[in-house]
């Protein structure tokens, strides 16, 4: 599969949404372009590069303090439990990294244009770095409106988690839209999978460490 390049008609062969099927109430309220995963967006090169420059130690300092700090079990509102989080610039990452990171942002920009309204200017917040544990896990939540705009969308390395949308006002036992997030998948989501369904990383007894790149644009 392509995974290169904004274009071409290859990226179509890409596109999963899995889960989306049986969302059963929720497929009435969010399109699958709102909660779209690329499977293999990312090459198993890119993925390696991205992967290292973060895990390795032949890094830069901001990254070496990243590496060494403990994993946080509780979040100032327990959002989130087993995870270390970075903030990282494009133009702080290597050369190949930072293109591989552009490229996602283009790509990400070229769906949001096709789908959501009003996204022919978008500016980009620093790439978010989140390395879950294990036994890390993401509680569902809606990501501040008051802090980025139309995005959220994730880069998923080193092992597979399942992401899972459910509505931001009821959050337990309501339908919900699974979303497998192999690595090396690109996942976006937006307008109503943005703003109206609330999203959650789960851990299970077989999860492993896992990391994910974080892309959303700054309000306008
Ligand atoms: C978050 C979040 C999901 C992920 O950091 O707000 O939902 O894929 N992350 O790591
Ligand atoms: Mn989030």
């Amino acid at each position: 599969m392509l995974r290169r390049g904004i274009g071409g008609c290859r990226l179509l062969s890409s596109k999963v949404f899995p889960g989306f099927s049986s969302a059963g109430a929720l497929a009435d309220i969010v399109k699958p372009s709102d909660c779209m995963v690329f499977e293999d967006f990312l090459t198993k090169g890119e993925h390696d590069s991205l992967a290292n420059e973060i895990v390795s130690d032949d890094c830069d300092l901001r990254l070496q303090r990243f590496r060494r700090k403990k994993y946080e079990m509780d979040h100032w509102d327990s959002v989130i439990k087993g995870y270390k989080e970075l903030e990282r610039h494009i133009e702080f990452w290597n050369e190949s990294n930072a293109k591989t990171l552009r490229k996602t942002q283009a790509f990400i920009h070229e769906h949001l244009k096709a789908h959501v309204d009003d996204c022919v200017n978008l500016d980009w917040l620093p790439p978010h770095i989140i390395d879950l544990a294990s036994d890390g896990a993401i509680s569902p939540h809606v990501d501040s409106i008051k802090f980025s705009g139309k995005v959220v969308a994730g880069l998923s390395l080193l092992s597979e988690r399942t992401m899972w949308l459910r509505l931001a006002d009821q959050q337990t036992d309501t339908p919900k839209i699974c979303l497998k997030l192999p690595p090396r998948s690109l996942y976006i989501l937006c307008n109503k999978a943005r703003y109206e369904l609330a999203h959650s990383v789960e851990c299970n007894p077989s999860s492993e460490r896992r990391l994910s790149i974080i892309f959303r644009d700054r309000l306008l």
